[in-house]
């Protein structure tokens, strides 16, 4: 290897290591924090009324148990900062073990050890200055959504395979790099679209055959790719086609998007989708090319891998990181991920208790 070369290959190491950071939760953390994830699903999770400042209050009184070096660390992602914050050490929810067929969305949902997973997730976003909330247009306006193949697509099929795939988290199919939906815009609201989660975190209820989630980290794609196309992706050349995971009905194709923006607040910001994004065709060559050298950046980058558990949780910077699958191998397998917006949005706001805000 040329000097040269190790020395790029250090230089994404060490992006990497910084972008993507562990925070590990001591016994009698996680208990507490177990204790305040109980005590919200009983109120009925992330969708009951009262359970956004309930969350808030668990993360105030986490915050008291946690050292110096972790206040730090949520700091850091709560600056936007960091791609990648992993909950470790955090406690089992459930023994039970999954049937081999799914049940029904709504019976899932309603689990009690769903609600846990999904009112521990809350907390876990306030931890990090990030509060839970919906979108009207998208998951039929509920906070919190299970990733699972309900909508066949997998590597086995399911009892009711459908003829045509839904291209969405609730399919099994490979979902190459994102970032979560709609791509409007990516911190403050415009044209009355409120932005493009700021996060998403997801746990595991059932993960049988520990099937990692993956993630790319932009800094160092967009290091690599240069100044020239980045200004590039920064021009509102860019179209998508609408998300299956929303309302029959509502949401739709956008035009004339920038894939990156610059914010005072978090630097950049970053908006992309490689099965829904695509270049204007009157853009000017210098565009093209830039979006050309973005995919090809993408594609060659080697995601981070990691596997999900009940005793994990991942929380994914949306505008800083770009998250993708592989097809679904073992159909028992069930996330549950919550969108968080962080202190620096804005947003159009429909309700606030539970927040709802306008796609
Ligand atoms: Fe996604």
């Amino acid at each position: 290897m040329t000097d040269a070369i190790k020395q790029d290959v250090e230089t994404a190491e060490l992006f990497t290591e910084q972008e993507i950071r562990i925070f590990s939760f001591d016994i009698r953390q996680s208990i507490l924090l177990h204790r305040f994830a109980e005590e919200l699903a009983a109120i009925g999770g992330p969708q009951a009324p009262g359970a956004r400042s309930k969350a808030s209050l668990a993360a105030t009184e986490l915050k008291f148990s946690f050292s110096k070096d972790q206040c730090e660390l949520l700091a850091a992602y709560s600056n936007g900062l960091v791609c990648v914050l992993i909950f470790e050490g955090l406690q089992k929810i459930t023994d039970a073990s999954p049937p081999n067929e799914l049940p029904d969305l709504a019976s899932l949902e309603n689990r009690y050890d769903v609600l846990c997973l999904a009112a521990r997730n809350q907390i876990l976003l306030k931890l990090v200055d990030n509060s839970a909330f919906a979108y009207d247009m998208d998951n039929e306006g509920k906070l919190v959504r299970l990733v699972a193949n309900l909508k066949g697509g997998g590597l086995t099929k399911i009892n009711a395979e459908p003829e045509i795939k839904e291209l969405s988290s609730h399919s099994g199919l490979a979902l190459g790099p994102h970032t979560e939906a709609p791509y409007w815009c990516a911190v403050n609201a415009k044209d009355g679209h409120s932005p493009s989660p700021s996060s998403l975190i997801l746990s595991a209820l059932w993960n049988p055959s520990l099937e990692p989630t993956r993630v790319i980290p932009l800094p160092p794609v967009l290091e690599k790719i240069g100044v020239t196309h980045c200004l590039a992706l920064t021009t509102g050349n860019f179209q998508f086609t609408r998300s299956d995971s929303f309302v029959s009905g509502k949401g739709e194709n956008g035009r004339n998007v920038s894939i990156l923006e610059f914010d005072d607040k978090v630097g950049f910001a970053a908006r992309f989708n490689s099965y829904r994004f695509s270049v204007n065709d009157n853009a000017s060559n210098f565009v093209k090319t830039a979006y050309a050298t973005l995919c090809q950046g993408v594609s060659e980058a080697t995601p981070v891998e990691y596997t999900l558990t009940q005793e994990s949780a991942m929380v994914i910077n949306n505008v800083r990181a770009l998250h993708c699958r592989d097809v679904i191998k073992d159909n028992r397998r069930v996330l549950v991920r919550i969108f968080g917006l962080s202190k620096f949005s804005s947003s159009v706001v429909i309700s606030e208790d539970p927040l709802l805000l306008q796609g």
